[in-house]
């Protein structure tokens, strides 16, 4: 796979545009192709007003963001797509819908063509099981927005053939991205180690331990870029509830990942966050400022989160979801946190995280609170996960 290669990029919303202008940016031909015409011309208008802005900021060259929309051109029918070397899908997140593009798209690709998606929550392998050779489908799962965004996860389903997550990881590499190894289960590596940082967040609240304010200035205070409540507005209450609840279904009603019943009366009531004006907290005018103020339990609302999100990057090394240095990486370079959630844990230790589960387990007898077996371990041997 080199930069002579075509991409196709099916879905011409926020994120298949987003992938368009990086492959282009690598210097592919990109191809892209949307069931609405109308998408299409908006998310090519959109891309030449960003051009533009960058050229009146001095940011780029206007001879640059000529060729590199140049590079870019539209489809009006999947057939247009058939020489592409890789086509990344990037339409509505339904499996039944994605399974009939990949169907369609199998037979009109060449044999050694790769097919790659960006679903956040479905399974790769299900996915890949609509075409005739699922050894060439592979996950790749970029964040939002992807030209800005580093993180790709890159996940091989089951019959995904050996090398090609490599392939993809180098690929990914000359594209000016961070690529990541990870295996085909729910929310990848990013979207299920990060449930804790709002479940939790909102467990606290419920129990009245301080107030949404609070705990966003809380979490803040220790680097992460947004606190739990404002980041949920930011993404919208109904998109964060239902990526948690689809991984909770996802592993089988697993305690760890229940959803919030606060949430999800959020969710009822509108209240969705910045898009509707009001969320956790209220926008816009006449909204009031929301107080900054650093809770006198700060320590200890920080520690809370922070051991269940050490937690679940040690459940997901123990379960082999992908490496420690990968566990790491996604999250800060998926979602920015200020630090690996292992090295992390191994500033204070395993003990001391193990110690914080066990109390809150004691208290409340929930599973929720269960400890990784691979924390435990490492607090048995006092061994750091970064050796
Ligand atoms: N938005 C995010 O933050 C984000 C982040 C990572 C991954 N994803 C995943 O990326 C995918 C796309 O998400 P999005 O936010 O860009 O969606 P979007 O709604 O902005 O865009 C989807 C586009 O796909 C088009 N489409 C729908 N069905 C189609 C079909 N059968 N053939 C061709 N085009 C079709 C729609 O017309 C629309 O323009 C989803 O799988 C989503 O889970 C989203």
């Amino acid at each position: 796979m080199d930069n002579s290669m075509s991409i196709g990029v099916i879905g011409a919303g926020t994120m298949g545009i987003g992938i368009a202008q990086v492959a282009a940016e690598a210097g592919h031909k990109v191809i892209v192709f949307d069931t609405r015409k109308e998408a299409l011309d908006k998310a090519v208008a959109g891309l030449r007003g960003l051009m533009d802005k960058l050229v009146a900021k001095e940011k780029r060259t206007r001879a640059d963001a000529e060729a590199l929309l140049g590079r870019i051109s539209t489809a009006e029918n999947l057939e247009q797509l058939a020489p592409c070397g890789l086509v990344i899908e990037a339409i509505v997140e339904n499996l039944g819908v994605k399974q009939d593009v990949f169907k369609k798209l199998d037979t009109l690709v060449a044999a050694d063509a790769v097919l790659a998606t960006n679903t956040s929550s479905l399974s790769v392998t299900a996915i890949a099981a609509a075409c005739s050779r699922p050894e060439r489908v592979i996950g790749l799962h970029f964040f939002n927005p992807a030209p800005l965004m580093p993180l790709v996860e890159v996940v091989p389903g089951l019959a995904t053939a050996a090398e090609l997550g490599q392939q993809c990881i180098a690929l990914m590499r000359d594209w000016g991205k961070t690529p990541v190894l990870c295996k085909d289960t729910p929310g990848f590596i990013v979207n299920r180690v990060a449930r804790p940082f709002y479940g939790e967040s909102l467990r606290m609240y419920e129990e009245g331990i301080a107030d949404m304010p609070a705990i966003d200035a809380a979490l803040r205070g220790v680097g992460f870029r947004m606190g739990p409540f404002e980041l949920m507005d930011l993404i919208g209450n109904d998109i964060n509830f239902a990526v948690t609840k689809s991984v909770w279904e996802a592993f089988f009603y697993e305690p760890r990942y229940k959803p919030s019943l606060t949430q999800q009366r959020q969710v009822e009531s509108g209240r969705l966050g910045r898009k509707t004006g009001r969320g956790f907290h209220a926008y816009g005018e006449g909204a009031g400022a929301i107080s900054q103020e650093v809770p006198k339990n700060a320590d200890a609302i920080v520690e809370r989160v922070l051991a269940m999100l050490i937690n679940e990057a040690a459940d997901a090394l123990f379960l082999r979801v992908a490496s420690k240095e990968d566990i790491d990486l996604a999250m800060t370079k998926g979602v920015n946190y200020p630090k690996g959630l292992l090295a992390w844990a191994d500033e204070k230790g395993a003990t001391h995280w193990l110690a914080v589960l066990e109390k809150l387990q004691a208290r409340t007898g929930e599973e929720r609170y269960r400890p990784s077996p691979l924390l435990r371990e490492h607090a048995e041997t006092g061994t750091l996960f970064h050796v």
